[in-house]
């Protein structure tokens, strides 16, 4: 501190503004002496550990010299600014402008959007429920009690928030299905749901990404049947991926839905011969199933008196497999490469 020599430094300062050629050089110059790590922030740094005599004397001293620096820089800006206006008058203003790029929704988001229009003239409507969720809606009221073996095939990830006493902690929400039992409590039937949105998994390979979309169909309704479900799929497979493609039913154990399936489909980058993709022929593109009593009861509904479906793909794997696309890792759609993402 005792180095502090205020003209000195004075000096060096406006040495350096005279220095200054364009506005680059002038916000280097203030960031050197002003800014966040400049060299104020040092001097004033050192100042604490003066004993309070001198801090009073140098502090006096430093805030003084700070000023008039602040002061030189604000003129200097002055100037610069207006040598901009001058420059800007001796464009040429009659030559053309640069284009600017035009941009486009990601391949996901266009995917999205393709889902939602093949669902809407069936009733379908788009609704979003939180991402960040609590366990209950996520897991407990999806009759998947607190010690259940079947929520370690979700692969969680916990928020660190504080628990709430009812609704547990606090999770990225790791399907869609979180969104069933809201649904239900808005007390609207029936129910045609279509509910999008990001999920989180610790999950990554060629096929897993820890963040990805899912979408929920959620149809609860008097006489809902197995014969719904199955034609309702049907419809979407053939809209999306067009005629000659083949889907299939596998039996699976959801715990919120009985019976439950899951819904493959013959791959599309090879047809069904099996590549490094699907390994057999085949891809699994969701879940799907009756949606369970505990569940309907858990959403205020009578399941005496009504029953539904339910079904969860993802959004990412279900673009991958339309005809033509040869999409082979799921991680190209998230690195945001141009050079791939043009190609769509
Ligand atoms: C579920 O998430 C169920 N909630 C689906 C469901 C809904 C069943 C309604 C019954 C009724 P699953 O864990 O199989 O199921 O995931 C569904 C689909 O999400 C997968 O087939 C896959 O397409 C996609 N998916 C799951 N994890 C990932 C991941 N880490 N990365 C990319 N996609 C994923």
């Amino acid at each position: 501190m005792d180095s502090l020599d205020i003209d000195k430094i004075k000096k060096e300062v406006d040495e350096k503004l005279d220095q200054v050629k364009d506005i680059h050089d002038f916000l280097a110059l203030r960031v050197e002496y002003l800014g966040k790590k400049g060299k104020f922030r040092d001097w004033i740094d050192e100042l604490k550990s003066l004993s309070s005599d001198q801090k009073r004397d140098f502090g006096v001293k430093l805030n003084k010299l700070k000023q008039d620096i602040e002061e030189d820089f604000e003129k200097m800006e002055g100037v610069l600014s207006e040598k901009k206006s001058d420059k800007y008058d001796e464009l040429d203003k009659s030559l053309p402008g640069k284009k600017p790029e035009i941009g486009y929704t990601h391949i996901i988001s266009q995917a999205i959007e393709e889902i939602v229009d093949i669902f809407k003239p069936l009733g379908f409507t788009r609704v979003r429920y939180p991402e960040v969720d609590w366990d209950y809606y996520a897991f407990e009221a999806l009759n998947m009690n607190k010690d259940h073996p079947a929520r370690d095939q979700w692969e969680t990830f916990f928020v660190d928030i504080p628990e709430d006493k009812k609704l547990g902690k606090a999770v990225i929400t790791p399907h869609t299905s979180n969104g069933q039992v809201h649904e239900m409590l808005k007390g609207d039937l029936p129910i045609r749901m279509l509910n999008i949105g990001r999920c989180g998994r610790k999950q990554i390979d060629i096929g897993h990404v820890p963040t990805f979309y899912q979408f929920e169909g959620l149809v609860v309704d008097k006489n809902i049947s197995i014969t719904h479900l199955k034609g309702t799929l049907d419809y979407f497979a053939r809209n999306f991926f067009g005629e000659g493609r083949e889907t299939r039913l596998r039996p699976y154990d959801f715990r919120f839905t009985e019976p439950s399936f899951e819904v493959d489909i013959n791959c599309g980058l090879c047809l069904g011969e099996g590549c490094r993709f699907c390994k057999e022929g085949w891809l699994e593109l969701g879940g799907s199933g009756m949606v369970h009593p505990s569940v309907l009861k858990a959403g205020g509904i009578d399941p005496k008196e009504y029953t539904g479906f339910a079904f969860g793909w993802g959004v990412e794997r279900t673009y991958m497999m339309k005809s033509g696309t040869q999409i082979d890792d799921i991680r190209h759609l998230f690195n945001n490469d141009l050079r791939f993402l043009e190609q769509f």
